[in-house]
């Protein structure tokens, strides 16, 4: 970073008087946070980034809501998505901007009602969840479900939904299209 090379020289020649240096930090800043966000910085939900994450992220598995997680999570797991649990998810720059665009616009701590609301209802202030079914919300919903359910070979894993929730596709979990396997 020039910018901050030029400050640390100016500040070592001591010559840098301290009421300009605010002047200076307030100056550069737009050009700080445009770096620290970096290059996933999504700029808005276009018209085409619903389309990418349903294809993108709904291929190996559903495409989870958005509003099943928060926003960093969801920052997070887009920033490593070449190390995707166990997978290997390659997507190019700017299909990775819209899908992280998309998903932060409609992510759980976003949401003034509906699902994204019950996600943070349960959510406590130092849960990092990396996955839906870490969630406080995924738990608390799925309490009455043995352990030895989630291991049968009908469902495999919390995380593949449709197993139990045969509208799963249709985002439908209502009670009536459930049924757990087995
Ligand atoms: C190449 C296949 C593949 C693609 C494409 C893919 N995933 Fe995944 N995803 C996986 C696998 C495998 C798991 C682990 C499933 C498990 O633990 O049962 C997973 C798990 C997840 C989980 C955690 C589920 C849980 O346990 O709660 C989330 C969230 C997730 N993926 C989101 C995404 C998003 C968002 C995208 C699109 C950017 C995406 N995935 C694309 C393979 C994929
Ligand atoms: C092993 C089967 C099984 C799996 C896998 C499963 N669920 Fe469920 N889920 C259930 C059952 C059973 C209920 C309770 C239905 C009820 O309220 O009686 C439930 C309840 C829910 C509810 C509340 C529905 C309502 O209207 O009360 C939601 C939402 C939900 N699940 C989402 C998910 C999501 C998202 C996934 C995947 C990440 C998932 N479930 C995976 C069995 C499962």
């Amino acid at each position: 970073m020039k910018a901050c090379d030029a400050l640390a020289r100016m500040r070592s020649l001591g010559w840098l008087p301290l009421a300009g240096l605010g002047v200076l930090v307030v100056a550069l800043s737009p050009g700080f946070s445009e770096n620290a966000i970096g290059e996933d910085a999504p700029a808005h939900v276009s018209s085409r980034s619903e389309g990418v994450w349903r294809v993108r992220c709904g291929g190996c598995h559903l495409a989870f809501d958005p509003a099943l997680l928060p926003g960093t999570a969801w920052r997070t797991l887009v920033g490593r998505l070449p190390e995707h649990f166990g997978a290997r998810v390659a997507l190019a720059q700017e299909e990775r901007r819209e899908v992280l665009a998309w998903l932060e616009a409609g992510a759980a701590d976003a949401a003034v009602d509906g699902l994204g609301v019950a996600v943070m209802g349960r959510m406590a202030r130092t849960d990092r969840p990396s996955r839906v079914t870490e969630t406080r919300w995924f738990r608390h919903r799925h309490v009455n479900i043995p352990r030895a359910t989630w291991s049968r070979d009908a469902v495999a894993s919390p995380a593949n939904c449709a197993a139990c929730h045969r509208e799963a596709g249709k985002g439908i979990f209502d009670e009536r299209s459930v049924r757990v396997p087995g």
